[in-house]
């Protein structure tokens, strides 16, 4: 049985984002290679890279974004915490129950870590959307946070990045509303994968390309198929972007398949921010979306955002939402302006001295320097044991 194009009364009320204080400009990069800057301004269409210190993680990155939106709409009715990274720092413990202590929330919350590549925080939006329907006073948490690194000197060294971005989902969706219809579509492939034994992902990039714009063209046709909206109807589309120029590429093939001609007014607001950031795998859509609220002078009240989710392995997922009145009202526009204009750039060898992160695999003590602008820190590890601190 198909889904209807309902209204449910379920969607995003709150989101927030949060990246560290260092980045390294792709300048920097490309000087050190001897590569033209304009590959990577232009031939992908990335400005800077956001770098984690030593005393950043998933966790405190994810603590942080989300600390707003618990500040904004309260923590008494969050009984449910998905967390979605591919940067796990334990095979066990989800890192949801650090952030739950972090933000002092009540202990009668369910927590879980969700996985899957890039694509994991859509599915956790999904699930959230399911479970409110089921208990209408209920608000979920979903937080997307991860770190991307691939090796130094590699090619895909410049898509590096990092980030998270925090929603409360609720039946109060005073910033998007959220379809019930999307189109999926899975593939059992080798684009980008990550062994338990490397820190480093394996990633065959032309392949993972074409293998994104075949998943689009999948999720976008079950998308239809399923009684989605119609092409012409939407006036943004976010893109999953490890790099901009990708979402513009996807965007044309999107438009190719519908005979529509591109415009760029359609797709890059949703630019601006993950440009200076940087891919933050399964944060990135949800960092464009932001891009898209905040930077564009429309107002999208009433308007339809088309989302397409992609993670390498590959799971893809096209969805949409409707941007509700007064959305400008619970965005944190400024706080984010700021968060990104009062950076610091590193150098080259700072750059790969905070790559070479700290990692005792004798679980000894080790003291970590601070070097976080937020509220949380990884203050040490001893015994084995990760030990947050909020500043
Ligand atoms: P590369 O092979 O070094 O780059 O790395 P290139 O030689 O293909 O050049 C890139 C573009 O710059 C080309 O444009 C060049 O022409 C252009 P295109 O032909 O593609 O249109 N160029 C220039 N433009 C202007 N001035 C110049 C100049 N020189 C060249 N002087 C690659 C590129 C993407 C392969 C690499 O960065 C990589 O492997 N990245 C990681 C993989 C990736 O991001 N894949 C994306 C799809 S998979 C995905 O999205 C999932 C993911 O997020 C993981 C997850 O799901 O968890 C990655």
């Amino acid at each position: 049985m198909k889904d209807t194009l309902s209204m449910t009364g379920i969607g995003i009320e709150r989101l927030s984002f949060y990246v560290p204080e260092h980045y390294v400009s792709l300048e920097t990069l490309a000087k050190r290679h001897g590569i033209d800057p304009a590959k990577f301004s232009r031939g992908i269409g990335q400005d800077q890279i956001a770098m984690p210190g030593h005393d950043e993680d998933i966790v405190t990155l994810a603590a942080e974004a989300a600390r707003p939106v618990i500040d904004a709409v309260g923590g008494e009715d969050i009984d449910t915490i998905l967390l979605a990274t591919e940067t796990g720092i334990d095979q066990s413990k989800a890192a949801g129950v650090y952030v739950h202590h972090l933000l002092g929330l009540g202990p009668n919350c369910r927590i879980v870590e969700m996985k899957h590549a890039c694509y994991a925080a859509t599915a956790a939006i999904q699930l959230a959307c399911g479970h409110v329907a089921r208990k209408p006073w209920a608000k979920v948490l979903v937080i997307a946070t991860d770190v991307s690194r691939y090796d130094l000197d590699s090619s895909a060294e410049a898509t590096q990045g990092c980030g998270a971005v925090a929603m409360i989902i609720s039946g109060a969706p005073k910033v998007m509303e959220i379809d019930t219809v999307s189109g999926c579509f899975t593939e059992d492939i080798m684009d980008f994968w990550r062994p338990n034994y490397r820190k480093t992902p394996l990633v065959d990039g032309k392949y993972s390309a074409l293998k994104y714009m075949n998943a689009l063209a999948n999720a976008w046709s079950d998308y239809q198929d399923n009684g989605g909206r119609e092409f012409t109807s939407f006036s943004k589309f976010c893109y999953h972007l490890p790099f901009t120029r990708l979402g513009v590429k996807a965007h044309r093939h999107l438009c190719s398949l519908n005979e529509s001609q591109a415009q760029e007014s359609h797709f890059a607001d949703g630019m601006t921010y993950n440009r200076k950031v940087g891919n933050c795998y399964t944060a990135s859509l949800y960092l464009s979306l932001i891009s898209t609220l905040e930077t564009s002078d429309e107002d999208l009240s009433g308007k339809s955002i088309g989302l397409f989710s992609y993670g390498s392995g590959a799971v893809a997922e096209f969805f949409s939402g409707v941007v509700q009145p007064g959305y400008k009202d619970q965005l944190e526009s400024n706080r984010h302006a700021a968060l990104l204009d009062d950076r610091v750039a590193l150098s080259y060898d700072e750059y790969v001295n905070v790559w070479h992160a700290p990692d005792p695999h004798d679980g000894g003590d080790v003291d970590i320097p601070k070097a976080a602008r937020g509220q949380y820190r990884l203050a040490r590890i001893n015994e084995h044991k990760r030990i947050y601190e909020r500043i």
